[in-house]
């Protein structure tokens, strides 16, 4: 029968056939023969169901999909570095899951592996070339062993063998399959497959720590039968589907919770800008870093965010609508125009007063005269005006920039401007907090003072996003 097939074979197969069977020194149906076996393996089936093995083997039947699966990891190219073990078989079937899910394989496979799967049959299943040596000419001028590890957007390792786990954990680059690991800079997932006593071993157990703290990622060992009988415990393989819902995990972006989907946000940030003339205004030191991180942190909660932002040198949130301002008038009138909202946090440091009038014309130094005198008038005083407006956000929040006396100032403004929270910082030069990248910050309300550790401006967004959360699930469940 497997000459028949052969004969049969169009003159490529045949040719790749033949330089695989010469390379390990068999006849063509010698290979043939173990390509069979492998796809026997593959099945764990009688011979008469090898042509439909995954639908009924019995070691699918726990995890087997329902339906066509998602075709997301269409464009992922994974290399996949096949290590020399028994449960190498299963890296058929695995390629297969990832080749349906849209993903590239490209394999490498150990001297060791190609005792328990053919070159061949891998090859046929990932349609592509598999990758072996590393001193093979060819392929190093075709790809070249870092090309390998690089060009891949992640590099699993199944089976896992102690062997290959030891070299990895050491270091060593003494063949294809260790250099690539070696060389990567992409991340890294094991699927190690040994007998339950050498993964117990000291040796393993010291290697699995190197290799965690390493940053390697871990899918299984399972628990269950060997392959050799009579022996069972800690050591074989995560099953393909597993490994490919590990893949799916590293590679695919995570779904972040959303608890304040459908709420409505308006934040302000960075100072505002009132003009003297043309080429001079008045305008303070603050950088808008923690006013855009408070709107990026309540996009990422799922909020509809409006951003009002004076003149900043930091990038615009992508999961806010950004509005740019000049002036606290311009930024006035955007916050009126983005109500009704659920939530607003008044971070902006607005100027306290502009110009009377503004030069048209750049204003003149006069010889004999001393400096222009400014006329300056308040500006509206935004939190306060949405304090008292009739659309008022259910959530009010404003910000207390201070120099001394810090609660007693922020107590008042919770009061004077109907505020239901102040974040109050001590904006002292010595603490470095305008335009630095940390805060300290206290949280005060009708209920009490809070006061919050130094933390990063996105960990103070951070954290105000959770108690906004928190605010809103408390009030949800009280109606
Ligand atoms: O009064 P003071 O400027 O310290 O108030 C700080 C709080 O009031 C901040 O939340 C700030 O964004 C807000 N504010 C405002 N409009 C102003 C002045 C301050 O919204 N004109």
């Amino acid at each position: 029968m497997a000459s028949i097939t052969i004969r049969n074979l169009d003159e490529e197969t045949k040719q790749t056939l033949r330089e695989y069977a010469a390379k390990n020194g068999r006849s063509m149906e010698e290979q043939v023969r173990l390509i069979l076996g492998d796809v026997k393996k593959l099945s764990l089936l009688e011979p008469a169901q090898i042509f439909n093995p995954i639908a009924t083997s019995p070691i699918h039947q726990q995890s087997e999909e329902k339906g066509a699966p998602p075709v997301n990891l269409k464009g992922k190219l994974i290399l996949l570095v096949i290590g020399g073990g028994i449960a190498a078989y299963k890296c058929l079937d695995l390629i297969r899951r990832l080749r349906e899910r849209g993903a590239l394989v490209r394999p490498v496979m150990t001297n060791a592996a190609h005792e328990f799967v053919t070159p061949l049959s891998v090859s046929a299943i990932a349609n592509d070339k598999v990758f072996s040596e590393l001193f093979d000419r060819d392929d190093e001028h075709d790809i070249g062993h870092i090309r390998l590890s690089r060009e891949a957007d992640l590099i699993v390792v199944a089976p896992t063998t102690a062997d290959l786990m030891a070299k990895m954990a050491q270091g060593h680059a003494n063949d294809l399959a260790s250099t690539v690991l070696m060389a990567t800079d992409k991340p890294v997932l094991i699927a190690p497959a040994m007998n339950p006593k050498m993964w117990s071993h000291p040796a393993t157990q010291r290697n699995i720590k190197l290799l965690h703290s390493d940053g390697i990622h871990f899918i299984g060992p399972n628990a269950g039968e060997m392959a050799e009988s009579g022996e069972a415990g800690l050591g074989r393989m995560a099953e393909p589907l597993e490994i490919v819902s590990a893949i799916e995990n590293l590679l695919l972006p995570k779904k972040i919770p959303q608890p304040l989907a459908g709420k409505r946000a308006i934040v302000t940030s960075g100072p505002t800008h009132e003009p003297i003339d043309p080429v001079r205004y008045i305008a303070n030191r603050s950088s808008g870093k923690q006013g855009h991180a408070i709107a990026e942190a309540l996009g990422q909660a799922g909020a509809e965010v409006i951003l009002v932002s004076g003149p900043v040198d930091i990038p615009d949130p992508e999961n806010c609508e950004t509005i740019n301002i000049q002036t606290a008038r311009e930024m006035q009138q955007a916050v009126e125009t983005a109500l009704p909202a659920d939530i607003a946090v008044m971070v902006a440091a607005v100027a306290d007063w502009r110009t009377v009038n503004a030069s048209d014309e750049k204003m003149k130094k006069e010889n004999g005269k001393g400096p222009a005198s400014l006329q300056l008038t308040e500006n509206p005083d935004i939190l306060k005006t949405l304090g008292h407006h009739k659309q008022r956000p259910q959530l009010l929040i404003g910000f207390a920039a201070e120099t001394e006396a810090l609660e007693e100032h922020a107590k008042a403004k919770l009061k004077s401007k109907n505020a239901d929270w102040i974040i109050a910082n001590d904006v002292s030069p010595e603490g470095g907090v305008m335009g630095g990248d940390k805060n300290t910050v206290k949280r005060l309300s009708k209920s009490g003072i809070e006061d919050w550790p130094k933390m990063d401006k996105s960990e103070v967004a951070q954290k105000l996003v959770n108690e906004i959360i928190k605010h809103f699930t408390v009030e949800t469940l009280e109606i």
